[in-house]
């Protein structure tokens, strides 16, 4: 199947869900669901999404535990965004082609937004439908918050934040990047290896897929900031540099980065070999996350 048509309904599938999951705005605190909604319902790509069903279907797994994982995850990658996007971080007025949540509200619900979408997240993977076997459950809850929290993207943000006192060396921007985009899109395969019941050797095989895709998309949008028009990409561009921010395109330019991206996908693909066609939509994604306008 086409992959943009796919990537499409996948995203219009989870933005269901997450309407569903999100509670509707009632009572004193509205304003908290508003924004949740605003940002969570917006036009984001759903890549992580894709990842842990695309995955997960490759090992026949129940397809309400994947879309229940995928969501979760959606809503802890959405709570960084609107975290990432506060004046005490990026400072962005724009975000998914809208203004962001600190702009469209205010800061104080901005935080609260995130904080509640974070939780929300932990509810809907820990929740019964996600899966019979609370075992399952479990894993799939303490992977969560390994991947999210100070040894996975929280802790890739706080480097992230303390870039501009530290050496801006390639390793120590790759364990950046590995940990604040690397660790949820990691998540992404590998939940969708433990629902799938997925074997030693498909679970390494997907953990090293995974590991470098995560480096090419953090990548890939660093290129973007620089390269991409403002109207397909959806948020303000031109900003990394100006906030001195590092990151493999200050280090190795334009066109060092793209060769990082190209080494790093084809490095990506490789790792799938052992899947075979059934590999075929997530290869198709690679080629997606190498040439990305958005
Ligand atoms: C943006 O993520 C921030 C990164 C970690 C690179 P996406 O590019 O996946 O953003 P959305 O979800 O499509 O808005
Ligand atoms: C953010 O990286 C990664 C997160 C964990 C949110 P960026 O700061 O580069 O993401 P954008 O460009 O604002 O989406
Ligand atoms: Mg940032
Ligand atoms: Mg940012
Ligand atoms: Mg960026």
């Amino acid at each position: 199947m086409d992959f943009e048509k796919r990537l499409t309904e996948i995203a219009d599938k989870v933005t269901v869900a997450l309407d569903q999951l999100i509670p509707p705005a009632q009572g004193p605190e509205a304003n908290l669901m508003r924004a949740m909604r605003h940002a969570a319902l917006a036009n984001g790509k759903r890549m992580r999404p894709f990842y842990v069903i695309e995955t997960g279907a490759m090992f026949d797994a129940d397809e309400t535990s994947l879309l229940r994982t995928a969501a979760a995850l959606e809503c802890v990658h959405t709570y960084s965004l609107v975290h990432d996007d506060l004046p005490c971080m990026d400072d962005d007025d724009l975000r998914r082609g809208q203004p962001t949540v600190h702009k469209a509200f205010d800061e104080a619900t901005a935080v609260l937004a995130g904080d509640a979408l974070l939780t929300l997240a932990f509810k809907i993977v820990a929740g019964e439908d996600t899966h019979r076997d609370p075992a399952i459950r479990m894993r799939l809850t303490e992977r969560l918050a390994d991947a999210a929290g100070a040894k996975g993207m929280v802790g890739g943000q706080m480097i992230d934040m303390l870039e501009e006192e530290s050496p801006r060396d390639l390793n120590t921007i790759t364990r950046m990047q590995r940990l604040k985009t690397g660790a949820l899109i990691s998540y992404s395969v590998e939940a969708a290896g433990i629902i799938g019941g997925a074997s030693e050797a498909s679970r390494h095989a997907l953990a090293g897929f995974a590991q470098d895709l995560g480096l090419a998309y953090q990548i890939a949008d660093d290129l973007l900031d620089v390269t991409g028009n403002q109207e397909t990409v959806g948020k303000t561009l031109r900003r990394d540099e100006a906030a001195g921010k590092a990151n493999f395109v200050t280090l190795l330019g334009v066109e060092g980065a793209q060769e990082r991206v190209r080494l790093l996908a084809a490095q990506a693909k490789q790792h799938l070999a052992i899947f075979r066609n059934k590999a075929n939509i997530l290869l198709q994604s690679v080629d997606y996350v190498l040439d990305r306008t958005r």
